[in-house]
């Protein structure tokens, strides 16, 4: 079987590792790649958004599945095309894709479905926010761009004076172009935060082992949002209890209403939640792997991860029986640029790759990078992910730093307390 990633970050650097150790693989390929997938997988010199290009390279190599990595090929369509031309391809439909695609759309299939999530309006023009904050106590509310940001456009508002400045951003200042032009205004939540991510097709859902991501940059969750400073598994946040809650109230009515309503799901659906004292309540839905979340979560993935995106890209799921996972938790760093996340420069010459890889049980995925004359340059914000296994959380996280620490390049930094939350 040959294969074909799409994407360049971390989670695609899991993905290519994973899938190439899948028996009957022959081939990954991935597109546009980074330094690391092109030790474990071979680059493709194209870009994730040149869907043309894409879908005849899958032709023209025989391309046996295509997984896609990020979102804005999946909610540009990427998947009608290739399914139109004959491809197989893991990843929801572009009607499907509107579920991270628009907050708007999200919401309306939440509300059809029942499914607990903070309560909201919808709102294209200032003027309607305005009088709609003057019907209303001032206190926290969150401002939403409809549309893909790039990991932004979300404001959580203490009160009515940052709605209106957070509102005037998108409405009045196209902050975000067209994807701000639309804006969901909701009740801000309280709690403790978890992913859950499951495969899905159609009417099968099959969770994933649970992961947790740190958001914020700095030690003890200060400082500016991130893409993801690091992430663990398994999270013991989220308990069978809490899980099963989890599954019925939430994952079962959102894929059963996608399918009624026309937009039957195939891919990954990610649920952002928040755990409040009123039960599990979704934050957002994202519909591909989350990263970082994917490193520690493919490192202890035992199931053969090719057979199980090909018979979901197939609608054939069901014949799957379960996932086998190792016992063993694992913990993920990522190291990042200096400035990240505002500016940060790119080209520095990475060091201690091989040394970092030499630590038991570490793997060190590459995100932000590129290879040039033999040497291994930084080309990100977010540049490596080191992930390690280990008997018991302590030592996993130990493997992870102790590996994290033989690597360097100017100005490189990351937590030091990723999975400390465990
Ligand atoms: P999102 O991209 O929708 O997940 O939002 C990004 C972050 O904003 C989340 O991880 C939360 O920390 C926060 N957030 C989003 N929606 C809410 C909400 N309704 N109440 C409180 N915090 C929220
Ligand atoms: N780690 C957050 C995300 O993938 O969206």
């Amino acid at each position: 079987m040959k294969i074909l990633v799409i994407g360049q970050g971390g989670r695609e650097h899991a993905l290519v590792w994973k899938l190439a150790q899948c028996e009957g693989v022959e081939k990954v390929y991935c597109a546009p790649g980074n330094a690391g997938t092109a030790i474990d997988g071979e680059n493709v010199n194209i870009q994730a958004d040149d869907l043309g290009r894409l879908m005849s390279f899958a032709k023209h190599n025989e391309i046996d599945l295509t997984v896609v990595g990020p979102e804005a090929p999946l909610v540009a369509g990427i998947t009608d095309e290739f399914r139109a031309h004959g491809l197989k391809i893991f990843g929801p439909s572009k009607a499907a894709a509107r579920l991270e695609g628009s907050k708007s759309f999200c919401k309306e299939i939440m509300k059809k479905a029942g499914v607990p999530t903070a309560a909201y309006k919808t709102f294209k023009r200032f003027e309607e926010v305005e009088a709609y904050l003057e019907s209303q106590d001032d206190g926290p509310l969150v401002v939403k761009a409809d549309g893909l940001a790039a990991g932004k456009g979300v404001y959580v508002c203490r009160n009515h004076a940052q709605v209106l400045a957070a509102a005037e951003l998108m409405l009045k200042r196209d902050l975000y172009g067209v994807a701000g032009r639309t804006i969901v205004i909701e009740e801000c939540m309280d709690g403790p935060e978890v992913s859950i991510l499951c495969i899905v097709d159609g009417d099968v859902i099959i969770p994933l082992e649970t992961a947790q991501d740190h958001k914020r940059a700095h030690d003890g969750d200060r400082g500016p949002n991130t893409g993801g400073m690091g992430a663990y598994s398994p999270a013991p946040l989220v308990t069978e209890e809490i899980m099963d809650q989890i599954i019925r109230q939430i994952l079962v009515p959102t894929v059963h209403t996608m399918r009624v309503e026309g937009n039957p799901f195939s891919g990954v659906l990610y649920a952002g939640l928040m755990l409040t004292k009123n039960g599990p309540k979704v934050l957002e839905y994202n519909v591909r792997f989350g990263d970082p979340e994917a490193q520690p979560v493919f490192m202890r993935l035992k199931s053969d991860l090719a057979q199980v995106l090909s018979l979901a890209a197939s609608g054939r799921l069901c014949e799957l029986e379960s996932l086998e996972w190792d016992d063993r938790p694992t913990v993920c760093v990522v190291m990042a640029a200096e400035g990240y996340p505002e500016d940060y420069k790119k080209g520095l010459e990475i060091s201690g790759l091989s040394e970092a890889d030499d630590v038991p049980g570490a793997k060190v995925f590459h995100a932000g990078t590129t290879a040039k004359d033999m040497k291994v340059l930084t080309a990100g914000g977010r540049v490596l992910g080191v992930t390690a296994i280990g008997d018991n959380l302590a030592e996993a996280k130990a493997n992870a730093y102790a590996a994290a620490e033989k690597i360097s390049w100017q100005g490189s930094w990351y937590r030091t307390d990723i999975s400390d939350k465990a």
